[in-house]
Protein backbone atom coordinates (compact mmCIF):
# COMPACT_ATOMS: atom_id res chain seq x y z
CA UNK A 1 0.00 0.00 0.00
CA UNK A 2 1.24 3.66 -0.98
CA UNK A 3 -0.33 5.55 1.74
CA UNK A 4 2.39 7.08 3.87
CA UNK A 5 -0.24 6.93 6.72
CA UNK A 6 -0.77 3.26 8.08
CA UNK A 7 -3.99 2.11 7.65
CA UNK A 8 -5.14 0.25 10.61
CA UNK A 9 -8.49 -1.58 11.47
CA UNK A 10 -11.18 0.71 12.79
CA UNK A 11 -11.45 -0.14 16.48
CA UNK A 12 -15.61 -1.14 16.45
CA UNK A 13 -16.74 -3.06 13.13
CA UNK A 14 -19.63 -0.46 12.52
CA UNK A 15 -22.85 -3.49 12.16
CA UNK A 16 -23.86 -3.52 8.22
CA UNK A 17 -27.56 -4.73 7.18
CA UNK A 18 -28.63 -5.68 3.85
CA UNK A 19 -27.02 -3.28 1.54
CA UNK A 20 -23.60 -4.05 2.73
CA UNK A 21 -23.65 -0.55 4.60
CA UNK A 22 -22.80 0.37 7.66
CA UNK A 23 -25.79 1.27 10.02
CA UNK A 24 -24.41 4.66 10.51
CA UNK A 25 -23.78 4.70 6.54
CA UNK A 26 -27.51 3.53 5.94
CA UNK A 27 -29.09 6.34 7.55
CA UNK A 28 -26.50 9.08 6.04
CA UNK A 29 -27.89 7.14 2.75
CA UNK A 30 -31.71 7.74 3.50
CA UNK A 31 -30.69 11.06 5.07
CA UNK A 32 -29.17 12.36 1.84
CA UNK A 33 -31.92 11.00 -0.61
CA UNK A 34 -34.78 13.06 2.02
CA UNK A 35 -32.41 15.89 1.42
CA UNK A 36 -32.17 15.72 -2.30
CA UNK A 37 -36.27 15.47 -2.75
CA UNK A 38 -36.44 18.64 -0.74
CA UNK A 39 -34.00 19.99 -2.61
CA UNK A 40 -35.52 19.17 -6.10
CA UNK A 41 -38.63 21.53 -5.36
CA UNK A 42 -39.39 23.81 -6.36
CA UNK A 43 -40.50 21.69 -9.65
CA UNK A 44 -40.24 21.10 -13.06
CA UNK A 45 -38.95 24.12 -15.29
CA UNK A 46 -42.14 25.03 -16.67
CA UNK A 47 -43.43 26.07 -12.96
CA UNK A 48 -39.96 28.39 -12.45
CA UNK A 49 -40.10 32.28 -13.22
CA UNK A 50 -38.79 35.02 -12.17
CA UNK A 51 -40.22 35.38 -9.05
CA UNK A 52 -39.76 32.70 -6.43
CA UNK A 53 -43.17 31.26 -4.61
CA UNK A 54 -41.58 29.69 -2.43
CA UNK A 55 -39.41 30.98 0.58
CA UNK A 56 -35.36 30.10 0.78
CA UNK A 57 -35.55 25.95 2.35
CA UNK A 58 -31.42 26.72 3.18
CA UNK A 59 -29.07 29.57 3.69
CA UNK A 60 -25.50 29.38 3.42
CA UNK A 61 -24.34 31.49 6.44
CA UNK A 62 -20.15 32.66 5.76
CA UNK A 63 -19.57 32.90 9.48
CA UNK A 64 -16.03 33.64 8.19
CA UNK A 65 -13.74 34.17 5.29
CA UNK A 66 -10.39 34.36 7.16
CA UNK A 67 -8.48 30.69 6.84
CA UNK A 68 -5.63 29.58 7.50
CA UNK A 69 -4.69 26.37 4.76
CA UNK A 70 -3.73 27.62 1.40
CA UNK A 71 -5.56 25.07 -0.88
CA UNK A 72 -4.50 25.11 -4.30
CA UNK A 73 -8.06 24.82 -5.97
CA UNK A 74 -9.31 27.51 -3.89
CA UNK A 75 -10.05 31.45 -5.24
CA UNK A 76 -9.36 32.84 -1.36
CA UNK A 77 -5.71 31.57 -1.79
CA UNK A 78 -4.69 33.94 -4.82
CA UNK A 79 -7.09 36.78 -3.96
CA UNK A 80 -8.76 38.62 -1.12
CA UNK A 81 -12.83 38.25 -1.98
CA UNK A 82 -13.76 40.56 0.34
CA UNK A 83 -12.46 42.32 3.60
CA UNK A 84 -11.59 39.56 5.90
CA UNK A 85 -14.23 39.41 8.63
CA UNK A 86 -16.48 37.22 10.67
CA UNK A 87 -19.94 37.37 10.20
CA UNK A 88 -21.28 39.26 13.33
CA UNK A 89 -23.60 37.87 15.81
CA UNK A 90 -25.86 40.24 15.00
CA UNK A 91 -26.19 40.14 11.82
CA UNK A 92 -26.21 35.87 12.15
CA UNK A 93 -28.85 35.93 13.84
CA UNK A 94 -30.93 38.73 12.20
CA UNK A 95 -30.61 36.56 9.41
CA UNK A 96 -31.69 33.41 11.03
CA UNK A 97 -34.79 35.36 12.62
CA UNK A 98 -36.06 36.66 9.22
CA UNK A 99 -36.72 32.97 8.33
CA UNK A 100 -36.53 30.51 11.76
CA UNK A 101 -38.10 28.27 9.89
CA UNK A 102 -35.84 27.44 7.15
CA UNK A 103 -35.24 23.93 7.15
CA UNK A 104 -31.21 23.47 6.74
CA UNK A 105 -28.15 26.02 7.32
CA UNK A 106 -25.02 25.61 5.69
CA UNK A 107 -22.21 27.58 8.00
CA UNK A 108 -19.04 27.56 5.79
CA UNK A 109 -18.63 29.73 3.00
CA UNK A 110 -14.72 30.68 1.08
CA UNK A 111 -12.85 30.50 4.63
CA UNK A 112 -12.50 27.88 7.93
CA UNK A 113 -15.63 28.01 10.34
CA UNK A 114 -13.94 26.57 12.89
CA UNK A 115 -11.98 29.46 13.13
CA UNK A 116 -14.95 31.08 14.59
CA UNK A 117 -14.51 31.40 18.31
CA UNK A 118 -18.37 31.36 19.26
CA UNK A 119 -18.84 28.43 15.58
CA UNK A 120 -20.72 25.94 18.43
CA UNK A 121 -23.15 28.81 20.02
CA UNK A 122 -23.82 29.45 16.41
CA UNK A 123 -25.01 25.84 16.08
CA UNK A 124 -26.70 26.20 19.13
CA UNK A 125 -28.78 29.43 18.06
CA UNK A 126 -29.95 27.13 14.67
CA UNK A 127 -30.19 23.65 16.81
CA UNK A 128 -32.63 25.78 19.63
CA UNK A 129 -35.04 26.23 15.77
CA UNK A 130 -34.69 22.78 15.10
CA UNK A 131 -32.60 23.75 12.19
CA UNK A 132 -30.21 21.20 10.18
CA UNK A 133 -27.21 22.39 10.50
CA UNK A 134 -24.04 21.70 8.68
CA UNK A 135 -20.17 23.11 7.47
CA UNK A 136 -17.24 21.40 5.89
CA UNK A 137 -13.79 22.53 7.53
CA UNK A 138 -10.28 21.68 6.89
CA UNK A 139 -10.18 19.84 9.96
CA UNK A 140 -7.01 21.13 11.57
CA UNK A 141 -9.08 23.26 14.72
CA UNK A 142 -11.10 19.91 16.09
CA UNK A 143 -9.12 19.42 18.65
CA UNK A 144 -11.02 17.52 22.12
CA UNK A 145 -13.07 20.95 23.67
CA UNK A 146 -13.79 22.10 20.00
CA UNK A 147 -15.03 19.10 19.14
CA UNK A 148 -17.03 18.30 22.49
CA UNK A 149 -18.27 21.60 21.83
CA UNK A 150 -20.06 20.81 18.61
CA UNK A 151 -21.61 17.46 19.65
CA UNK A 152 -23.15 19.02 22.63
CA UNK A 153 -24.31 22.11 20.50
CA UNK A 154 -26.31 19.25 18.14
CA UNK A 155 -24.27 19.70 14.92
CA UNK A 156 -25.50 17.20 12.53
CA UNK A 157 -22.98 16.89 10.22
CA UNK A 158 -19.50 18.03 9.75
CA UNK A 159 -18.22 17.32 6.45
CA UNK A 160 -13.46 17.02 6.46
CA UNK A 161 -12.31 18.64 3.15
CA UNK A 162 -8.72 16.12 3.33
CA UNK A 163 -8.12 15.51 -0.28
CA UNK A 164 -5.38 12.77 -0.01
CA UNK A 165 -4.72 9.71 1.88
CA UNK A 166 -1.16 10.97 2.26
CA UNK A 167 0.70 13.73 3.24
CA UNK A 168 2.68 14.87 0.38
CA UNK A 169 -0.57 14.83 -1.89
CA UNK A 170 -2.38 17.26 1.25
CA UNK A 171 0.28 19.09 1.02
CA UNK A 172 -0.02 19.72 -2.86
CA UNK A 173 -3.91 20.42 -2.75
CA UNK A 174 -4.13 21.67 0.62
CA UNK A 175 -1.03 24.23 0.77
CA UNK A 176 0.18 23.24 3.90
CA UNK A 177 1.26 20.20 6.35
CA UNK A 178 -1.21 19.03 8.58
CA UNK A 179 -2.19 15.72 7.25
CA UNK A 180 -1.13 13.78 10.36
CA UNK A 181 -2.71 16.24 12.44
CA UNK A 182 -6.27 16.21 10.47
CA UNK A 183 -6.33 12.66 10.68
CA UNK A 184 -5.72 12.62 14.41
CA UNK A 185 -8.50 14.79 14.96
CA UNK A 186 -10.98 13.39 12.90
CA UNK A 187 -10.27 9.69 14.14
CA UNK A 188 -10.04 10.73 18.06
CA UNK A 189 -13.09 13.15 17.23
CA UNK A 190 -15.25 9.46 15.82
CA UNK A 191 -13.63 7.55 19.25
CA UNK A 192 -15.16 10.55 21.56
CA UNK A 193 -18.56 9.93 19.66
CA UNK A 194 -17.85 6.58 20.29
CA UNK A 195 -17.38 7.09 24.14
CA UNK A 196 -19.94 9.78 24.64
CA UNK A 197 -22.89 7.67 22.68
CA UNK A 198 -23.23 10.56 20.38
CA UNK A 199 -24.22 9.68 16.71
CA UNK A 200 -24.65 13.08 15.68
CA UNK A 201 -22.58 15.27 13.90
CA UNK A 202 -22.32 12.34 10.78
CA UNK A 203 -18.91 12.82 9.95
CA UNK A 204 -17.89 12.35 6.77
CA UNK A 205 -14.11 12.52 4.59
CA UNK A 206 -14.38 14.85 0.69
CA UNK A 207 -11.99 14.78 -1.83
CA UNK A 208 -12.47 17.24 -4.50
CA UNK A 209 -11.96 15.35 -7.63
CA UNK A 210 -8.73 16.41 -9.55
CA UNK A 211 -7.14 13.93 -12.13
CA UNK A 212 -3.66 14.41 -9.72
CA UNK A 213 -5.21 12.67 -6.96
CA UNK A 214 -7.93 10.38 -8.53
CA UNK A 215 -5.19 7.40 -7.63
CA UNK A 216 -6.06 8.28 -3.63
CA UNK A 217 -9.42 7.40 -3.71
CA UNK A 218 -9.04 3.64 -2.88
CA UNK A 219 -6.65 4.54 -0.05
CA UNK A 220 -9.07 7.13 0.65
CA UNK A 221 -11.79 5.30 1.92
CA UNK A 222 -9.97 2.66 3.38
CA UNK A 223 -8.35 5.60 5.50
CA UNK A 224 -11.70 6.83 6.42
CA UNK A 225 -12.48 3.71 7.49
CA UNK A 226 -9.73 2.81 9.52
CA UNK A 227 -10.72 6.33 11.51
CA UNK A 228 -14.57 5.47 12.29
CA UNK A 229 -15.84 7.32 9.56
CA UNK A 230 -18.68 5.76 7.05
CA UNK A 231 -19.31 8.12 4.71
CA UNK A 232 -16.85 9.51 1.78
CA UNK A 233 -17.48 11.88 -1.04
CA UNK A 234 -16.46 12.43 -4.19
CA UNK A 235 -16.93 16.30 -5.17
CA UNK A 236 -16.87 17.77 -8.56
CA UNK A 237 -14.46 20.11 -9.22
CA UNK A 238 -15.32 23.76 -10.30
CA UNK A 239 -12.64 26.17 -12.52
CA UNK A 240 -12.06 29.28 -13.53
CA UNK A 241 -11.65 29.53 -17.37
CA UNK A 242 -8.18 30.94 -16.82
CA UNK A 243 -6.85 30.20 -13.98
CA UNK A 244 -5.53 32.58 -10.71
CA UNK A 245 -2.32 31.23 -10.84
CA UNK A 246 0.08 28.77 -12.65
CA UNK A 247 0.17 26.84 -9.16
CA UNK A 248 -3.74 26.68 -9.10
CA UNK A 249 -5.17 23.12 -9.62
CA UNK A 250 -8.54 25.14 -10.08
CA UNK A 251 -7.95 24.50 -14.37
CA UNK A 252 -9.44 22.26 -16.59
CA UNK A 253 -6.26 19.97 -17.01
CA UNK A 254 -7.38 18.59 -13.44
CA UNK A 255 -10.98 18.30 -13.40
CA UNK A 256 -12.16 14.83 -13.80
CA UNK A 257 -15.48 16.09 -15.57
CA UNK A 258 -14.07 16.38 -18.74
CA UNK A 259 -11.45 14.41 -19.50
CA UNK A 260 -11.98 10.63 -17.37
CA UNK A 261 -9.36 8.39 -18.61
CA UNK A 262 -10.44 4.20 -18.50
CA UNK A 263 -7.54 3.93 -15.87
CA UNK A 264 -9.19 6.70 -13.88
CA UNK A 265 -12.88 5.08 -14.20
CA UNK A 266 -11.28 2.03 -12.65
CA UNK A 267 -10.04 3.88 -9.77
CA UNK A 268 -13.02 5.51 -8.96
CA UNK A 269 -14.87 1.49 -9.44
CA UNK A 270 -12.23 0.55 -6.76
CA UNK A 271 -12.67 2.90 -4.50
CA UNK A 272 -16.48 1.76 -4.94
CA UNK A 273 -15.37 -1.81 -4.35
CA UNK A 274 -13.75 -1.19 -1.52
CA UNK A 275 -16.32 1.15 0.24
CA UNK A 276 -19.04 -1.54 -0.25
CA UNK A 277 -16.71 -4.42 1.25
CA UNK A 278 -15.99 -1.97 4.29
CA UNK A 279 -19.96 -1.03 4.57
CA UNK A 280 -18.69 2.91 3.96
CA UNK A 281 -21.40 4.80 1.70
CA UNK A 282 -19.03 6.27 -1.35
CA UNK A 283 -20.97 9.38 -3.06
CA UNK A 284 -20.28 12.55 -4.76
CA UNK A 285 -21.69 15.66 -4.36
CA UNK A 286 -24.75 16.48 -6.82
CA UNK A 287 -25.27 13.07 -8.27
CA UNK A 288 -26.36 9.80 -7.09
CA UNK A 289 -23.28 8.05 -7.48
CA UNK A 290 -19.55 9.27 -7.68
CA UNK A 291 -19.24 7.74 -11.77
CA UNK A 292 -22.73 9.47 -12.10
CA UNK A 293 -20.71 12.86 -11.22
CA UNK A 294 -17.63 13.11 -13.71
CA UNK A 295 -20.41 11.93 -16.61
CA UNK A 296 -21.93 14.47 -18.80
CA UNK A 297 -24.89 15.70 -18.94
CA UNK A 298 -25.49 16.26 -22.51
CA UNK A 299 -28.72 18.94 -22.43
CA UNK A 300 -29.44 22.10 -23.96
CA UNK A 301 -28.51 24.07 -21.27
CA UNK A 302 -27.69 22.29 -18.92
CA UNK A 303 -27.52 25.24 -16.49
CA UNK A 304 -31.52 25.52 -16.81
CA UNK A 305 -31.71 22.38 -14.35
CA UNK A 306 -30.01 24.32 -11.38
CA UNK A 307 -32.97 25.35 -8.72
CA UNK A 308 -30.63 26.96 -6.36
CA UNK A 309 -31.58 30.31 -6.72
CA UNK A 310 -35.36 29.51 -6.08
CA UNK A 311 -34.28 27.37 -3.18
CA UNK A 312 -31.38 28.92 -1.42
CA UNK A 313 -29.51 31.91 -0.36
CA UNK A 314 -25.80 32.49 0.36
CA UNK A 315 -24.92 35.39 2.01
CA UNK A 316 -21.10 35.83 2.94
CA UNK A 317 -19.33 37.31 6.04
CA UNK A 318 -20.08 41.07 4.81
CA UNK A 319 -23.62 39.95 4.18
CA UNK A 320 -23.30 40.06 0.54
CA UNK A 321 -25.88 37.85 -0.91
CA UNK A 322 -25.31 35.08 -3.72
CA UNK A 323 -26.95 32.17 -5.03
CA UNK A 324 -25.10 29.51 -4.46
CA UNK A 325 -21.93 28.73 -3.08
CA UNK A 326 -20.44 27.62 -7.07
CA UNK A 327 -20.47 30.64 -8.24
CA UNK A 328 -17.55 31.89 -6.10
CA UNK A 329 -14.94 29.00 -7.86
CA UNK A 330 -16.74 29.24 -11.44
CA UNK A 331 -16.27 33.40 -12.19
CA UNK A 332 -13.82 35.57 -10.50
CA UNK A 333 -14.47 38.38 -8.52
CA UNK A 334 -18.17 38.46 -7.03
CA UNK A 335 -19.51 41.64 -9.23
CA UNK A 336 -21.51 39.69 -11.75
CA UNK A 337 -23.37 37.48 -9.07
CA UNK A 338 -23.81 39.42 -6.16
CA UNK A 339 -28.10 40.37 -5.60
CA UNK A 340 -28.04 42.12 -2.74
CA UNK A 341 -26.87 43.81 0.67
CA UNK A 342 -28.35 42.10 3.41
CA UNK A 343 -26.99 44.64 6.01
CA UNK A 344 -29.22 47.12 4.38
CA UNK A 345 -32.13 45.24 3.18
CA UNK A 346 -34.14 42.78 4.42
CA UNK A 347 -33.79 38.85 2.98
CA UNK A 348 -37.32 39.09 1.67
CA UNK A 349 -36.58 42.18 -0.27
CA UNK A 350 -33.34 40.71 -1.96
CA UNK A 351 -35.23 37.47 -2.98
CA UNK A 352 -37.79 38.48 -4.90
CA UNK A 353 -35.77 41.74 -5.77
CA UNK A 354 -34.76 42.94 -9.57
CA UNK A 355 -31.37 41.64 -9.17
CA UNK A 356 -32.68 37.96 -7.69
CA UNK A 357 -35.34 38.14 -10.25
CA UNK A 358 -33.05 39.25 -13.27
CA UNK A 359 -30.42 36.60 -12.33
CA UNK A 360 -33.09 33.73 -12.12
CA UNK A 361 -34.61 35.32 -16.15
CA UNK A 362 -31.33 34.75 -17.42
CA UNK A 363 -31.00 31.00 -16.23
CA UNK A 364 -33.64 29.98 -17.85
CA UNK A 365 -32.44 30.98 -20.93
CA UNK A 366 -29.72 30.20 -23.41
CA UNK A 367 -27.63 33.18 -22.21
CA UNK A 368 -27.21 32.44 -18.33
CA UNK A 369 -25.60 34.70 -16.40
CA UNK A 370 -21.50 34.23 -16.73
CA UNK A 371 -21.19 32.38 -13.78
CA UNK A 372 -23.49 29.67 -14.94
CA UNK A 373 -22.22 29.04 -18.09
CA UNK A 374 -20.34 26.04 -17.27
CA UNK A 375 -22.60 24.59 -14.71
CA UNK A 376 -23.65 21.16 -15.57
CA UNK A 377 -21.03 20.97 -18.98
CA UNK A 378 -17.97 21.29 -17.72
CA UNK A 379 -18.47 20.08 -13.90
CA UNK A 380 -21.76 18.11 -12.90
CA UNK A 381 -24.71 20.56 -11.04
C1 LIG B 1 -14.20 26.74 0.36
S1 LIG B 1 -14.22 25.43 1.48
C2 LIG B 1 -14.77 26.18 3.00
C3 LIG B 1 -14.82 25.25 4.18
C4 LIG B 1 -13.48 24.77 4.70
N1 LIG B 1 -12.51 25.75 4.71
C5 LIG B 1 -13.02 23.54 3.94
O1 LIG B 1 -12.01 23.59 3.28
O2 LIG B 1 -13.73 22.53 4.06
C6 LIG B 1 -15.68 24.51 1.00
C7 LIG B 1 -15.41 23.30 0.16
O3 LIG B 1 -14.93 23.72 -1.11
C8 LIG B 1 -13.99 22.76 -1.54
N2 LIG B 1 -13.25 23.31 -2.66
C9 LIG B 1 -12.10 24.03 -2.65
N3 LIG B 1 -11.76 24.35 -3.91
C10 LIG B 1 -12.71 23.85 -4.74
C11 LIG B 1 -12.92 23.86 -6.15
N4 LIG B 1 -12.11 24.50 -6.99
N5 LIG B 1 -13.99 23.21 -6.63
C12 LIG B 1 -14.86 22.57 -5.81
N6 LIG B 1 -14.72 22.55 -4.48
C13 LIG B 1 -13.66 23.17 -3.95
C14 LIG B 1 -13.21 22.48 -0.28
O4 LIG B 1 -12.44 21.30 -0.37
C15 LIG B 1 -14.33 22.38 0.73
O5 LIG B 1 -14.85 21.08 0.80
S1 LIG C 1 -10.72 25.28 0.62
FE1 LIG C 1 -11.24 25.78 2.73
S2 LIG C 1 -9.34 25.38 3.85
FE2 LIG C 1 -8.78 25.51 1.74
S3 LIG C 1 -8.13 27.66 1.46
FE3 LIG C 1 -10.29 27.47 0.85
S4 LIG C 1 -11.42 28.03 2.65
FE4 LIG C 1 -9.34 27.53 3.31
S1 LIG D 1 -23.39 29.15 -10.78
FE1 LIG D 1 -24.21 27.09 -11.24
S2 LIG D 1 -24.99 26.39 -9.26
FE2 LIG D 1 -24.79 28.62 -9.12
S3 LIG D 1 -26.78 29.45 -9.74
FE3 LIG D 1 -25.51 29.35 -11.56
S4 LIG D 1 -26.07 27.35 -12.49
FE4 LIG D 1 -26.72 27.29 -10.36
Amino acid sequence: MSSLFPIVAPAIKPESNDSGLSAAAQAAEEEKNRMRRYFQKPGSQSELSAVAEQEPVCLYLETTNRCNLLCTTCPRTYEQLEPEADMPWELFTSLIDQYPRIARVVLHGIGEPMLVKDIAQRVRYLKDRNIYVLFNTNGTLLNDANGRALIEAGLDELRVSLDAAESAMFQMVRGKDFFDRIVSNVRNFTHLQRELGAPRPRVSLWLTGLRETVSQLPNFVRLAHSIGVTEVYLQRLVFFDDPMSEQSLARAESALFEHTSEDEHAMIREAETIARELGVLFSASGATDPGESIRMQRTDNPWSLCRRPWSLMYITANGRVLPCCIAPFSMKGYGSFTLGDATQHSLREIWNGPAYQQFREGLLTSSPPPACVNCGLRWSL
